[in-house]
């Protein structure tokens, strides 16, 4: 079975015939139950979905900002969500700051810690604040133990860190197994789901085929969610991979501190700390993620290759995407790129996949092969096509007021469908040959210099 994507293979084989991961696949054996089949639960017969009254249940709000908007608002009590994410990423300062700020004398939370002792984790909690009322920790691996302590105790929320330390007695395979992980996921499941009590499972995204990942409890749970970020910055993303209960398109915006997670609110403005914004290579772009507008600034450097074949290196941009907009400005524009080394980057590290930041890493490099810096007070966003032309992005308006709101007099981005230029500091090109022309400020006197 793979521990990856929990694809399974009869044959003793290197790589997952699934999602094609290599050393992921690990050998499980199944043991045949003996005894009567269960009967069917009293619940399960049809019923005409009008007859169904509606849930109407409240979603309960962490008061963490960012974590609620992922959720869109609060979780619903009796749900389980799963939250993914490489070692050390911050999963479980993330946990114990929801549950120092949701438990309390009415809303007891239970923090099954198999990871780290009790010792450490009220450690961190007094660092970060006020572990308050309500919140017991238990240092549990065994599966049992926390069965016993739900049935003993009222819970209102349960947090399980993590779901790969723990592990039943009633299977013989080894603890993070993808058979342990789904039989215990399941077991609190089906614990939780009928006293209300909404549960967290951690799970670390690992590379190795022993530990299963957290991608196998993904149809089991009702929300997803991965926490991701590079290692060296500062900045913690959370994204959402499933949602029963509402969009997958939120993202959440933290930055670590020495006191653990801060909600950043103002995403744009932590992203877009500009010091050099007039410099030639540097272009601020309008993306998407989910539904909330970003401002990001693209670097771009061309220097003249010096060891034959020229480089292209692209940090936070698809860099299968780079070369084709390259080829776009050689063949459209007339620019002289191929004697050029050619590095792209997103400044603050953050990563994009909209294609709306297309326009911008032209202009950027552009900038920076003609000396010439972008225009003052200009944001971009488009997609640019093969045939050079700018193509319209979604939320446009979205991205305008963002722009705006952050001092920019303009967004620079396609002519074409719904884009009017009667819109206050909307500015529209057909292609992005006319988009440089008009960009880009004269080449700064004496170049570039810091
Ligand atoms: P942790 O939550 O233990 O990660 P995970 O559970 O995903 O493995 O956090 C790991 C890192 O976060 C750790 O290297 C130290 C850092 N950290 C801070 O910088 N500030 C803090 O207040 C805390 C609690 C952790
Ligand atoms: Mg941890």
């Amino acid at each position: 079975m793979c521990g990856e994507c929990g694809g399974t293979s009869l044959a003793w084989s290197g790589k997952c015939p699934h999602c094609s991961m290599w050393n992921t696949l690990v050998e499980e054996t199944v043991e045949r139950t003996s005894g009567p089949p269960k009967p069917l639960s009293d619940d399960s017969r049809p019923m005409a979905i009008t007859d169904i009254p509606a849930e109407g249940v409240d979603r309960m709000a962490t008061g963490i900002e960012e974590l609620d908007r992922v959720f869109g608002g609060g979780f619903f009590p009796g749900s389980m969500n799963l939250i993914g994410g490489e070692p050390g990423i911050g999963k479980s300062t993330l946990m114990l700051q929801l549950a120092m700020s949701v438990s309390s004398g009415s809303t007891p939370v239970l923090y099954a810690t198999g990871e780290e002792s009790p010792g450490q984790v009220a450690d961190r909690a007094r660092r970060i604040g006020d572990p308050g009322d309500g919140l017991v920790v238990l240092p549990a691996t065994n599966l049992e133990a926390i069965e016993r302590e739900i049935e003993a105790n009222e819970y209102s929320v349960l947090i399980v860190d993590s779901i790969q330390t723990v592990y039943s007695p009633d299977l013989s395979s080894a603890p993070g197994s993808v058979s342990q992980l789904r039989y215990c996921a399941s077991r609190l499941l089906s614990l939780t789901k009928p006293r209300g009590i909404t549960s967290f499972m951690v799970g670390h995204v690992t590379k190795e085929g022993s530990l299963a990942g957290p991608k196998v409890l993904e149809h089991l749970v009702d929300a997803v969610v991965y926490f991701e970020g590079d290692g060296t910055q500062s900045y913690r993303l959370l994204r959402v991979a499933k949602n029963r209960f509402g969009s997958t398109n939120e993202l959440g915006v933290f930055e670590m501190t020495a006191s653990g997670l801060v909600c950043v609110s103002d995403a744009s403005g932590f992203f877009l700390r500009r010091d050099g914004a007039d410099l030639p290579g540097a272009a601020v772009v309008a993306v998407m993620e989910g539904t909330r507008p970003f401002l990001v600034e693209i670097q771009a450097l061309t220097s003249h290759t010096r060891y034959g074949y020229p480089s292209r290196s692209a940090n936070g941009f698809d860099s299968r995407r780079l070369p084709m907009l390259l080829a776009v400005l050689e063949k459209r524009c007339g620019m002289e790129l191929g004697s050029q080394d050619i590095y792209v980057n997103v400044a603050g590290g953050a990563s994009l996949c909209d294609p709306g930041a297309d326009l911008g890493v032209c202009l950027a490099v552009a900038s920076s092969r003609l000396e010439r810096p972008v225009r003052k007070g200009i944001a971009l966003c488009g997609e640019v096509g093969l045939g050079g032309e700018i193509r319209p992005v979604a939320h446009f308006d979205r991205r305008l007021s963002e722009a705006l709101r952050l001092g920019f007099t303009t967004l620079a981005g396609s002519a074409l469908e719904n884009q009017p230029e009667e819109r206050e500091g909307a500015r529209g090109f057909k292609g992005i040959c006319s988009a440089l022309e008009q960009l880009l400020d004269e080449p700064a006197e004496g170049g570039f210099r810091v």
